[in-house]
């Protein structure tokens, strides 16, 4: 079955580079945020939660590529829906949005805030159409892995907006949503498509 396992194959490597970065990034502001605000212990453990469970997804995704004994598809920021995000909303990559500065830039932090929100409402929606999609559903090993990330997902983006709440700041704005569905309609109309039928996409080196 080499279309169908090359449409798993995509899909679930997307996700995966899309966990690492999230992850990655994560660990690097509870970090940040912890030196800074060690008495904010509320945000920080749901920061420190947050963290946790996306590299529990990743690890998630990558033994699926264990058990299938194949490797992921190398895919790059341009399929990051975190990378794209940030690239619309900072107008920089992830690796110049330094968490040590952003901790103490009030205003940068909440516009992070919004993004992280933004990022995990869609999380949500998504997973909710995967798990509804028949080629997942014939595949209880993938099932069980979407379920996880259901079930996470919200604990994600509801402290982000207490935080804001909490310091009376505004919730994703009108342009902030269309930063949203342009990343994630580009994603899954054009490069999604683009990328199952590259045949030149390697896969990574294990
Ligand atoms: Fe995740
Ligand atoms: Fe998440």
């Amino acid at each position: 079955m080499f279309f169908l396992d090359r449409f798993y194959d995509i899909l679930l490597s997307v996700y995966l580079y899309n966990e690492k970065r999230g992850y990655t990034y994560l660990e690097q502001l509870l970090g940040a945020f912890q030196e800074s605000f060690p008495a904010e212990k509320q945000i920080i453990a749901s920061i420190a939660k947050h963290a946790g469970d996306e590299r529990r997804h990743y690890a998630l995704f990558q033994e699926y590529f264990r058990e299938q004994n194949r490797a992921a598809f190398l895919v790059s920021s341009w399929c990051g829906y975190c990378d794209q995000m940030v690239s619309c909303i900072f107008g920089k990559t992830i690796d110049q949005l330094d968490p040590n500065a952003i901790v103490h830039e009030q205003q940068k932090f909440f516009q992070l805030c919004r993004l992280i929100m933004i990022t995990e409402m869609r999380g949500m929606k998504q997973v909710r159409l995967i798990l509804k999609n028949p080629l997942i559903k014939n595949r209880p090993e993938l099932t069980k892995i979407f379920r996880v990330v259901e079930r996470d997902e919200p604990s994600h983006c509801y402290p982000y907006q207490a935080w804001l709440r909490k310091h009376g700041q505004h919730e994703p704005s009108k342009k902030e949503y269309l930063a949203d569905c342009f990343v994630h309609y580009s994603l899954m109309l054009v490069k999604l498509p683009l990328l199952y039928c590259n045949p030149f996409l390697r896969r990574i080196n294990t």
